[in-house]
């Protein structure tokens, strides 16, 4: 039997009027995951949600809430977002100066909760090597970050399996942008352990095919 795929619906693109109903309906079929976009209109061109939904989404889900931070000066939003109840805490490497990025990741691990690091499209995957050994997960975007919706970059797919390679066994590459259950299947083949998707999640009439698809 293959090895599990941690699944992590984008809520993103869920109706944010009804958020309650989207998360329950990932989970009741089958997520592992909730992965909650935060993009603050300056790493990134779009602004979405930030603390408080996720304190919010604390109360009415017990998966555990990925939180991908698209923002500058992610240093500064590790303590709120723990306390507000996040389980895994992801910050770009194009966020933070390299002399700040092993005091960041041990910043989020001693909060008790999981670091990722994330890489853009352009970013080359040899700059993560120093940090295989102390982040929990690596997020490769395969689109770049901002908004849902967009078509997944095969290249990028590429760097999944350069960090498989160098990783220890128990790291979890995850894959955002562009999933379906065909580039999800290209991401699994190279070694990716995770799978983010929005819209194929969100945008379909059934939801648990989706979901199982992507297993
Ligand atoms: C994009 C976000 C993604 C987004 C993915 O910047 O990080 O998580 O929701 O959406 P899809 O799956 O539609 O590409
Ligand atoms: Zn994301």
């Amino acid at each position: 039997m293959s090895e599990k795929i941690i699944i992590s619906p984008s809520i993103l693109s869920a109706d944010f009027a009804n958020l309650e109903r989207d998360v329950k309906l990932v989970e009741e079929n089958g997520a592992d995951w909730i992965h909650v976009d935060v993009m603050d209109g300056h790493f990134v061109p779009n602004i979405t949600i930030g603390v408080p939904v996720v304190k919010s989404l604390r109360k009415i889900t017990k998966l555990p809430l990925d939180v991908h931070l698209m923002i500058e000066n992610p240093g500064n939003y590790v303590e709120p977002f723990v306390k507000a109840g996040a389980d895994i805490l992801t910050f770009h490497y194009e966020a933070v100066e390299e002399k700040e990025i092993l005091g960041l990741i041990s910043k989020i691990k001693t909060s008790g909760i999981k670091a990722g690091i994330s890489v853009k499209p352009k970013t080359k995957p040899d700059v993560l090597l120093p940090y295989l050994d102390i982040a929990d997960m690596i997020l490769i975007m395969t689109v770049e970050p901002g908004f849902g919706g967009q078509e997944f970059i095969e290249d990028c797919a590429e760097k999944i399996k350069f960090i498989r390679q160098n990783a220890p066994n128990n790291l979890i590459i995850q894959v955002d942008g562009g999933i379906n259950a065909q580039t999800g299947k290209i991401c699994k083949d190279f070694g990716a352990n995770s799978l983010v998707a929005g819209s194929y999640i969100y945008r379909t009439n059934d939801v648990k095919i989706a979901i199982d698809s992507l297993k």
